[in-house]
């Protein structure tokens, strides 16, 4: 199908966007873009809508249309709080859901349903039920990586920014040593790492983080000596023990806007260096990484399409619902970072 045509009215009305981005969108690529990002942004106002967009949209999307960006944290405690009659959601299915948990009311769209993670993947509602029974009187701990239906069988969900604190205030909580934290098995161990409380683990990974190795991090440093090495906590201990820093995709832009190092790698999804390049274009980022195909089927044709159609919304079983939302507010509920606007 042919795109939308590149008018000199759209150039004109999209050209400080253009130039935000010209540091890591190709200019030909732009005459492509503009058009959806132009419609989008007029259907948004007419919709009442807002676009949350997860840091691993590409920079077209994250730097253009997206009202609101962050971590899974961040991007959860933002639909608690838009007045937004429709939440278009820029990520991942299990980022959706959760949306919708935390409000029922409004109209949340994905614009590509098909858009899943291989964490959510990895466990079902009955196979937490049976850690349950094989490990009574300890509270579970659910990665918000999952579906509304784990969610609604757990004690409390955690995000990577927040997953150590989330451990030790429900454990504290229950009075207990040790806790279930499902369903990624190398941010419990990442974790386990730096609090007293012991954890029982399940065998789910991030397709994306768990290729990345330490002989990796060790031919970066040798291949760019100097450079600061930043994992997210998905990927496998020694990858994380092999690096100067590790935090969720916010907390490594933050780290990047605090110290402003010469020279970075991001040991994450692809489309993380462009987004921060745009905003700390003094900073060289070294750019293996790995592309997340699930983040990936999100495109600005398709949410342009979502807001024509108002489809695909996502919908989740109203008993489902309110039992993951006492999950995510108790997670809610512990202290963490603040979430930041898109410029
Ligand atoms: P963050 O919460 O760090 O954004 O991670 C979400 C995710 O899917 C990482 O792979
Ligand atoms: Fe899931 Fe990994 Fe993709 Fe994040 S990067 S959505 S954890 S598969």
């Amino acid at each position: 199908m042919p795109g939308l045509p590149f008018t000199p009215e759209i150039a004109s009305a999209t050209e400080a966007l253009r130039q935000k981005v010209a540091h890591v969108v190709p200019s030909l690529e732009w005459a492509v873009h503009a058009p959806y990002i132009a419609a989008i942004n007029a259907l948004k106002r007419e919709r009442n809508a807002v676009v949350l967009a997860h840091n691993y949209m590409t920079p077209e999307i994250f730097h253009c249309v997206a009202d609101f960006v962050g971590d899974s944290l961040q991007l959860a405690r933002l639909a608690a709080k838009t007045d937004a009659a429709v939440i278009v959601q820029a990520g991942v299915h299990f980022m959706a859901e959760t949306s919708k948990v935390l409000s029922p009311e409004k109209t949340v769209l994905i614009p590509d349903p098909d858009a899943g993670c291989s964490l959510a993947a990895s466990i079902t509602a009955a196979d937490v039920r049976a850690l349950k029974t094989k490990h009574p009187g300890l509270p579970v701990v659910t990665y918000v990586n999952t579906s509304a239906a784990v969610k609604a069988e757990s004690d409390v969900c955690c995000t990577s920014s927040n997953a150590r604190a989330v451990v030790e205030d429900i454990a504290r909580e229950w009075g207990v040593d040790t806790v279930v934290m499902i369903p990624d098995e190398f941010l419990a161990q990442n974790v386990a790492q730096q609090t007293p409380v012991k954890i029982v683990t399940w065998k789910g990974h991030c397709e994306v983080h768990e290729r990345f190795t330490a002989a990796d991090i060790r031919d970066f440093r040798a291949g760019n000596p100097g450079v600061v090495v930043m994992a997210h906590p998905e990927c496998p201990p020694d990858v994380v023990a092999a690096s100067d820093f590790a935090g969720s995709t916010s907390g490594m832009i933050d780290f990047v806007g605090a110290k402003r190092p010469k020279k970075v790698v991001l040991v994450t999804e692809c489309s993380m260096s462009d987004n921060v390049a745009v905003e700390f274009p003094d900073t060289e980022f070294v750019r293996p990484c790995n592309l997340c195909p699930h983040m990936k089927r999100i495109t600005l044709p398709k949410i342009l399409h979502a807001l024509e159609t108002m489809t695909v919304e996502v919908t989740v079983d109203p008993a489902i619902a309110a039992r993951a939302k006492k999950s995510v507010e108790r997670m809610l509920a512990v202290p963490v970072t603040k979430a930041r606007h898109a410029a």
